[in-house]
């Protein structure tokens, strides 16, 4: 399944280095990307119209990208600039392009554009709405947050993935061994919606039953006594703090913890690879701890929570679900689940999910 029209975050801004293409991975196609001479992202489908070979495996030079076989170089547009065999002079081969996408940056990622048809020429950058307005995410360098970013590949469908990371009854069975030891099995949303196209859920997390599994161990135990953050400062009463959930079309949730000034945010990418795999591209933000000492203990916190969940998620059946609800049998508990497929309806009967 395929949602067309449609923004995905495709990969780690920081991937993107001065001379070497980038391979990314989106819908079954392989498309290379690269900074063109202004500084922009651009984007081609991966393969060279000579012989075929990948042009991510080139390189870049002034801003063009060059095929590492012939040395065939292209620009933003698709189209052939350069072929060093041929004599000066000789006309361009007419066929001498290759697809073009539209590409963005925004939020640490990279952005690819699918288009209800991929055949048709490319729009106007200006046609394009803007990318969903994903957030809040710190900004790059921002000194109160300390980041890490890393990627994880399942083999699971994307769709199953999204609906993963907007759940919130697994946590206690699937996270038993991490931060959901001591969630309540009944966790009731305070606030829910579904709103163009994001879907959002807020709820109380007691710090007591989410957290004190993990304030004693490790680094983080320097966290325990003096450093318990102001709860009044958060807007909740007693011990407890605001989870934020929030997923936006295509592809990109963020969940936000927030006690006080302790703040935790995960923004993760869900990279539809092809309709068996999805590569989890994870952006983690943390308002504590920030000096690096800190950053394997919060790494291997991230890795360990991811591969409880990709665990279970890679056992789901059928692999795509099913978004009319007939292979699951959901309940109100699954209102984020209910609220993506309803979403995922909507687009379905508007043909812009196939
Ligand atoms: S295959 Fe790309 S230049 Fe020959
Ligand atoms: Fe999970």
């Amino acid at each position: 399944m395929k949602l067309l029209d449609s923004w995905y975050a495709v990969a780690l801004a920081s991937s993107l280095k001065p001379e070497q293409p980038l391979a990314v991975q989106l819908h079954g196609e392989r498309f290379a990307l690269w900074r063109d001479a202004s500084g922009g992202v651009a984007a081609l489908l991966d393969r060279c119209p000579h012989k075929g070979a990948s042009l991510s495996a080139g390189r870049v030079n002034a801003g063009v990208i060059a095929c590492g076989y012939h040395g065939w170089c292209f620009g933003a547009d698709g189209h052939c600039s350069s072929i060093p065999a041929q004599h000066t002079g000789e006309p361009m081969p007419r066929r001498a392009h290759t697809r073009a996408v539209h590409c963005r940056e925004g939020y640490g990622f990279l952005w690819l554009w699918w288009p209800r048809d991929p055949q048709s020429p490319l729009p106007a950058a200006a046609a394009l709405p803007p990318l969903p307005p994903v957030g809040p995410v710190p900004e790059a360098g921002d000194p109160e947050w300390r980041n890490l970013e890393g990627q994880v590949e399942w083999q699971a469908h994307w769709l199953r993935v999204l609906e993963a990371f907007m759940d919130l009854t697994h946590a206690p069975f699937v996270h038993s061994g991490s931060f959901g030891a001591m969630a309540p099995d009944q966790l009731m949303p305070e606030e829910q919606w579904v709103q163009d196209d994001s879907l959002y859920e807020r709820v109380l997390a007691p710090r007591d039953r989410h957290y004190r599994a993990d304030q004693g161990r490790g680094l983080w135990a320097l966290f325990n006594g003096d450093e318990r953050p102001d709860d009044k400062a958060a807007g909740t009463a007693g011990d407890a703090g605001v989870q934020h959930i929030q997923l936006w079309l295509a592809n990109v949730s963020l969940v936000r913890v927030v006690f006080g000034d302790f703040r935790i945010s995960l923004l993760t990418a869900h990279v539809p690879i092809d309709d068996g795999q999805t590569l989890n591209l994870w952006r983690h933000f943390r308002s504590f701890l920030r000096t690096p000492l800190a950053d394997g203990n919060a790494r291997g916190r991230v890795e360990r929570f991811m591969a409880e969940d990709q665990r279970m998620v890679e056992t789901l059946t059928p692999r795509e679900p099913d978004v009319d609800g007939r292979g699951d049998l959901l309940l109100a508990s699954d209102a984020m689940t209910l609220g993506l497929r309803k979403l995922l309806r909507d687009k379905r009967s508007s043909g812009l999910l196939v």
